[in-house]
C-alpha cells in the first residue's frame, strides 16, 4: 500500500470540515442515519436461546460503544460501521433467514455504563451477540459478563490482552476481537521508534488506570528497551488531568528523542498542545486511540501512531466499503464521512460475526462460538481468522500526522 495524494486531499477535506464543527463534539449522536434505526426492541419479544433456525423472525445483535464520554468520534464511527454491515446483510435477506435487528446502548468507555449496558442487553433484550466495546477498560468487564452468559461478544477494536484471555492465560469461550493486540501494536511502536527514527530515547507518559494505555506502555517499553533504547523518563497522569505541565517540565529538561504518549485523542490533544506551547519539538508517538476526526491536527503534526487501516487502502473490499460509508453517512455540510479504522473495523466485526452465524446455521452460540473459531474472513481491515487465544493476527499501520490529515507511512507484518 501506499500513501496517496487523493487520500490525503479527502482528508484534508475531512478536517476542514471537522474544524469548522465545534472543537469538542456533542455527546449525542452526530450521524443522523443511524440514529433513526431502532435502538430498543419491545421487551415483550425475546429472542429464546439455543434456538433452532426459523423462517422469518428478528435476530438481535448488540452494538455497545461510547456514544457520549471522553471519546465520542470512537462510538459514533463504531456504531456507523456496525450499522452499514447490518443494512447490507439484511438488503440480502438477513441471517438465518431472520432480520437482524441492531440494539444500540451508550457504554462511554467507562466500566460501569459499560456493565449495565450490557446488563441490560443481555437480560432485557435477550441479545444473544454483542459488538463492542471500543475501549479496552469497558469491554474487559463486558467479557466477564458475556462469557458467564454464554453471550458471543466481539470487540472489534480494543487491543489489551486481558479482553479475551483470563488471568490465568485461557481463552474465554465466547470472547472474540477482530484487531490485533497490544503486544504487537507496542513492539512495532518501538521498533519504529527506534529503527525509523533512530530515536536512542524515549519518555512514556501513561494513564495507570486505563487499561489500554498501561498495557501499551508496557509493551512498547519492553520492546523498545530489547532493541538497545533507553527510556529517560516515564510519567503517570489521571485521565482527568487537563494540566501536563509538571510532566512536560521533565520532558524539556531530559530532552528525549520522542514521546510516547498511548491514549486516546483527546488526552494526546491537550499533552501535545502544551508540549508545543513549551518550545519541546520531539515528535509525539502513540497507538490506535489517535485515530479520531477530533484528534488536534496541529497540535499532533510530526507524530506518529500505529493503527489497524489506512484509508486509502486499495483492496476490493475496502474501497467497496469506503463507497457505500461514503453514501450512507454524511456530515453537517451533506458531505460523506470518511470511514476511519474504527468504522472499518465494527463493519469487519459484524460482518465476521454474521458470517459465523450463518456458517454454523443456528441461533445457538456455541455452535456460533465453533464456526467462528473455524472461520476465515477477508475484511476490509485484512484477513482474518483466530489464534488459540481468540485474537487475529494481523498487520498494523504506520501513519504520520500533518497539520492536513493523516498520512500514510508504511506497513508492519507480524
Ligand atoms: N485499542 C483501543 C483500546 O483498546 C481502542 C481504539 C481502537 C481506539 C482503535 C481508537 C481506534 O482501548
Amino acid at each position: 500500500m501506499r500513501a496517496s495524494k487523493l487520500l490525503t486531499l479527502v482528508l484534508v477535506v475531512a478536517f476542514v470540515l471537522s474544524a469548522c464543527a465545534q472543537p469538542t463534539p456533542p455527546p449525542a449522536p452526530a450521524a443522523k442515519p443511524a440514529a433513526a434505526e431502532p435502538t430498543k426492541a419491545p421487551a415483550a419479544e425475546p429472542t429464546k436461546a439455543p434456538a433452532a433456525p426459523a423462517a422469518g423472525g428478528e435476530l438481535k445483535i448488540a452494538i455497545l460503544a461510547p456514544l457520549s464520554g471522553p471519546v465520542p468520534t470512537f462510538g459514533v464511527m463504531t456504531r456507523d460501521g456496525a450499522l452499514l454491515a447490518i443494512e447490507e446483510w439484511n438488503a440480502k435477506g438477513g441471517v438465518l433467514g431472520k432480520k437482524i435487528v441492531p440494539v444500540i446502548e451508550d457504554s462511554q468507555c467507562t466500566p460501569d455504563p459499560a456493565v449495565n449496558a450490557a446488563n441490560k442487553v443481555i437480560d432485557q433484550d435477550k441479545v444473544h451477540y454483542i459488538v463492542g466495546e471500543v475501549c479496552s477498560k469497558a469491554s474487559i468487564p463486558i467479557s466477564e459478563i458475556a462469557n458467564a452468559k454464554k453471550v458471543i461478544q466481539i470487540s472489534p477494536t480494543s487491543t489489551n490482552t486481558d479482553v479475551t484471555v483470563t488471568k490465568d492465560g485461557k481463552a474465554k469461550d465466547y470472547i472474540f476481537r477482530a484487531c490485533f493486540i497490544d503486544p504487537f501494536q507496542g513492539t512495532v511502536g518501538a521498533k519504529f521508534a527506534f529503527e525509523n527514527l533512530k530515536a536512542k530515547t524515549a519518555f512514556i507518559m501513561l494513564d495507570q488506570a486505563n487499561d489500554y494505555v498501561k498495557g501499551l506502555a508496557e509493551a512498547f517499553e519492553k520492546s523498545y528497551t530489547g532493541l538497545g533504547g533507553k527510556v529517560v523518563g516515564k510519567e503517570s497522569y489521571t485521565s482527568k488531568d487537563t494540566d501536563f505541565s509538571a510532566i512536560l517540565a521533565k520532558v524539556a529538561s531530559v530532552k528525549p528523542d520522542v514521546i510516547y504518549l498511548p491514549d486516546y485523542y483527546n488526552i494526546v490533544n491537550l499533552a501535545a498542545k502544551q508540549a508545543k506551547e513549551k518550545g519541546i519539538t520531539a515528535p509525539f508517538m502513540g497507538g490506535d486511540g489517535w485515530d479520531s476526526s477530533d484528534l488536534d491536527l496541529k497540535a499532533a503534526a510530526g507524530g506518529f501512531y500505529t493503527n489497524h487501516y489506512a484509508a486509502d487502502s486499495k483492496a476490493p473490499e475496502a474501497v467497496a466499503f469506503q463507497a457505500a460509508f461514503l453514501a450512507k453517512y454524511k456530515d453537517d455540510k451533506g458531505q460523506g464521512k470518511v470511514p476511519d479504522a474504527l468504522a472499518a473495523l465494527a463493519y469487519d466485526a459484524t460482518g465476521l460475526l454474521l458470517t459465523a452465524i450463518k456458517n454454523a446455521g443456528a441461533d445457538d452460540t456455541d455452535k456460533v462460538k465453533a464456526a467462528m473459531e473455524a472461520i476465515s474472513y477477508q475484511g476490509v481491515s485484512g484477513k482474518i481468522t483466530f489464534d488459540k487465544q481468540h485474537n487475529p493476527v494481523k498487520s498494523a499501520t504506520i501513519l504520520k500526522v500533518t497539520e492536513k490529515g493523516f498520512v500514510f507511512d508504511s506497513v508492519v507484518n507480524p
